[in-house]
C-alpha cells in the first residue's frame, strides 16, 4: 500500500512552487526596503519555551503542540509559532548588545495539532516580521504598514484590519475582574471552553466563535474604560500614524488573540472571502515576553502570516501569481551518436554561459522533440541535423517570431546569447 503524508501536511509539487518562491521573493524584497534582516531558529525548541512564551493556558500549548521526548529525554517540541523562538534567539545571541531597535524576519514551517479544514494545517508556512528595543507607537504603525503593503502588492481585495489594545499588566486586571463579574452571571450558558477561560483567561471568551457566546459577549464592558492613561495614550498615537499612512481600519474592542504574551496593540487582517479561517495575519505588541524569557525588560512588536492563506486569497479572486517557466533554448537531434553528442556539448556550454537549455536524453523522434520545444516555451530550438551537421552548422529557430538561420556550430553560443529573449 502507498504510504499517504500525515493529515494536514501538503506536498508542494513543481506547478506551485514557482509560486511560492515568487511570493518569497516579494516578501524578501519588501524586507530589504523596510529594513528587516532574516534569522533562521530551529524547527524544534525545549517544550518551556513555548509554555512559558505562549503562555500556558493557550489552545497551542494545552492542545496543540507536537510534543515528544528526544533520546536524551528531553521535552521538545516542534515550533507552534516563531515569536517565542525570535526571542530567546534575540537573548541567546546577545542582539539587545547591538544598535536597537532590531528588525528581524523569518518565514518557514510551523506545527500546530489542529482539525484540518480549507485553510488550516498541521504543517503550515508563515512568514513574520518581529521589531526588538522600541515602545514607540510608531513601530506598531510600520509593522502594520508591512502587512498591508504586502497585501496591497499582491492586489488582495476586500481586506479587512482591525485592531484592538488589549491594555498591560497595568490595566488588564481591572479588566479581568469586569469582565468576570460581568460573565458570572452567564457562566452555565457559556460553552465548555469559555468555562474553562473564565477563572483563567476570560478577555479570550471575547473572541469565542460560538454565537451563544458571542451573543453574551455583546453586552461585556469594553476594554477602552479600562486602559491606564499609557495603553490609551499608545493605542491613540498607532491609530494617527496609521491614518497618516492612508490605511483604512476598524476598531474590534472583542479582538483579543490566541497567544498571552500579548501587551497593547493587537491586530489582525481578515479576507472574509477564504472562508471560516479568514485571518490571514496576525500580530501584536508583546513588551513583557522577552523579560518572561529571562531578559532584561524590551518592548517588541511584530506579525506572522500563513503563507498558505495567501494563495486562498488570491485563489477566491480568481487570481494568483504568475511565474515564468519558459526555458530559453530546446535542442533538437537527429538520431545519430555523432549529432546526439554535439547536442549535448551545446547543452553543456549553454548552461556554462547561464542560459537554460533542454535536450532530449533519449531518443524521442524529431517531431516529439519539436513539440517538447512548443510545450517548454523555449524561445529558440536549435536543429542539429545530418546535412547541416555535415557543414559544421545547426539551424536555430526563432520559436516567438518565427525565423530560421544556419550558424556554426563553434558560434551557437555566442548567437544565442547575443540573441536572448527579453
Ligand atoms: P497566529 O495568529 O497564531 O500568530 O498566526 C499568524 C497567522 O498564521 C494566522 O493569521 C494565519 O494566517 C496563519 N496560521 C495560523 N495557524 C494556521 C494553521 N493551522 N494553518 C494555516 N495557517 C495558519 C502567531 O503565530 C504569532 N506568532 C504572530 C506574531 C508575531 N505576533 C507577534 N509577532
Amino acid at each position: 500500500m502507498v504510504i499517504s503524508r500525515p493529515r494536514g501536511t501538503n506536498d508542494f509539487l513543481p506547478d506551485v512552487t514557482g509560486k511560492w518562491q515568487k511570493l518569497e521573493t516579494m516578501l524578501r524584497e519588501l524586507c530589504q526596503q523596510y529594513g528587516y534582516k532574516e534569522i533562521r531558529t530551529p524547527i524544534f525548541e525545549e517544550t518551556e519555551l513555548f509554555s512559558r512564551g505562549v503562555g500556558s493556558t493557550t489552545d497551542i500549548v494545552q492542545k496543540e503542540m507536537y510534543t515528544f521526548n528526544d533520546h536524551g529525554g528531553r521535552s521538545i517540541t516542534l515550533r507552534p509559532e516563531n515569536t517565542a523562538s525570535a526571542c530567546r534567539a534575540y537573548l541567546e545571541n546577545k542582539l539587545y548588545g547591538q544598535v536597537q531597535p532590531v528588525k528581524l524576519y523569518y518565514m518557514g514551517p510551523m506545527f500546530r495539532y489542529e482539525k484540518p479544514q480549507a485553510g488550516r494545517f498541521r504543517q503550515f508556512h508563515q512568514f513574520g516580521i518581529e521589531l526588538f528595543g522600541t515602545e514607540a507607537p510608531a513601530a506598531d504603525a510600520e509593522v502594520i504598514c508591512f502587512a498591508w503593503e504586502l497585501y496591497r502588492r499582491l492586489k488582495i481585495k476586500n481586506l479587512q484590519l482591525k485592531i484592538n489594545s488589549v491594555g498591560c499588566p497595568q490595566c488588564r486586571p481591572r479588566y479581568k475582574q469586569a469582565l468576570q463579574d460581568f460573565f458570572r452571571p452567564h457562566l452555565d450558558k457559556l460553552c465548555a471552553s469559555c468555562q474553562d477561560r473564565f477563572e483563567r483567561n476570560p478577555l479570550r471568551i471575547l473572541d469565542c466563535k460560538s454565537p451563544i457566546c458571542q451573543e453574551i459577549g455583546n453586552g461585556a464592558p469594553l476594554i477602552y474604560d479600562f486602559l491606564c492613561e499609557e495603553c490609551s495614550e499608545h493605542f491613540a498615537q498607532v491609530q494617527d500614524f496609521l491614518r497618516a499612512a492612508n490605511i483604512d481600519f476598524e476598531l474590534d474592542p472583542h479582538m483579543v488573540r490566541g497567544l498571552d504574551y500579548y501587551t497593547k496593540t493587537a491586530f489582525e487582517i481578515q479576507v472574509a472571502s477564504i472562508g471560516a479561517q479568514s485571518a490571514v495575519c496576525g500580530g501584536g505588541r508583546y513588551d513583557g515576553l522577552i523579560e518572561e524569557l529571562g531578559g532584561d525588560h524590551t518592548p517588541a512588536v511584530g506579525f506572522a502570516l500563513g503563507m498558505e492563506r495567501i494563495f486562498s486569497a488570491l485563489a477566491s479572486q480568481e487570481d494568483d501569481l504568475t511565474v515564468d517557466d519558459s526555458i530559453e533554448v530546446y535542442i533538437i537531434s537527429a538520431k545519430n551518436k555523432q549529432l546526439k553528442e554535439a547536442a549535448f556539448a551545446l547543452a553543456s556550454a549553454l548552461r556554462s554561459a547561464g542560459i537554460s537549455a533542454e535536450i532530449e536524453l533519449g531518443d524521442k523522434s524529431f517531431k516529439a522533440q519539436m513539440k517538447a520545444a512548443d510545450r517548454l516555451h523555449a524561445a529558440h530550438a536549435v536543429i542539429f541535423g545530418e546535412d547541416e551537421f555535415a557543414k559544421g552548422t545547426a539551424a536555430v529557430k526563432d520559436m516567438i517570431n518565427g525565423g530560421q538561420v544556419d550558424i556554426p556550430i563553434a558560434e551557437l553560443t555566442v548567437y544565442l546569447q547575443a540573441h536572448r529573449a527579453q
